[in-house]
């Protein structure tokens, strides 16, 4: 027994975290973002001058951080989100993610952390291959997806770098292409997800949709039972 497991999948500058936080906080259970698994293993090599095309050597990283609904830890200990969020490390993050076999000691830790967060009533957990690979079994799987253009506005905005829009958008250009072309567990619809262009939607209107389709999840969960 246990709680909903909600998997939000899609690209930077989609909505998926603020999404996620959003429907976490209304059902009261644990928001879990992957993406700062990925960042933090990027942050450590960076620090520790890993060769990014070192497999080995950024799965043994990987090993030592757990993931928690305050984010990426190390030792028990939270990283800072501002330290996993320059754009250092995420197009770090985005070379690190394509490593089979960073992404296998990670499933694990992803794995441990939806069944914590399964067994204390739910979880959303948020990130790229959440609904194809981490969680196929999850009660519902969303994917957000958005005009470019829009993802790298809000990007922009979010982090206060409006005058840097162009260089944004082609950071982000370059890492959507990595993440949905590579091999190992590419960003792509689980084919049961729920598809939600939010280009032209407001952050509330897109929380109301999923918490509805949460509601109707549950509602069906209870008659299976
Ligand atoms: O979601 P966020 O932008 O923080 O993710 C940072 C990077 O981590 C992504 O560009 C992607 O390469 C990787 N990632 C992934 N699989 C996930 C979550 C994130 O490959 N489930």
């Amino acid at each position: 027994m246990g709680g909903l497991l909600i998997a939000i999948d899609g690209p930077a500058g989609s909505g998926k975290s603020s999404v996620a936080r959003a429907v976490a906080e209304r059902l009261g259970v644990a928001d879990l973002n992957t993406g700062a698994l990925y960042r933090a293993v990027a942050l450590l090599a960076l620090r520790e001058t890993l060769d990014l095309d070192d497999g080995a050597a950024l799965s043994d990283a990987a090993g030592s951080i757990e993931l928690s609904p305050e984010g990426a830890c190390v030792d028990g200990v939270a990283i800072a989100e501002q330290d996993l969020r320059t754009p250092e490390v995420s197009a770090a993050a985005s070379k690190v993610s394509a490593h089979p076999e960073v992404r296998t000691v990670l499933l694990d830790v992803q794995r441990k952390a939806a069944e914590a967060g399964r067994k204390r009533g739910g979880a959303v957990m948020e990130g790229r291959d959440i609904g194809t690979v981490v969680l196929p079994d999850a009660d519902l799987k969303i994917f957000l997806s958005a005009a470019p253009e829009e993802r790298a506005r809000r990007r922009a905005v979010q982090s206060g770098r409006e005058a840097e829009f162009d260089r944004i958008q082609e950071a982000m250009k370059v890492r959507d292409r990595q993440d949905s072309e590579r091999d190992a567990s590419p960003l792509k619809p689980a084919p049961d997800a729920v598809t939600l262009d939010t280009t032209e939607l407001d952050l509330d209107e897109v929380v109301s949709v999923v918490l509805e389709l949460a509601r109707k999840s549950e509602a069906g969960k209870g008659q299976t039972r």
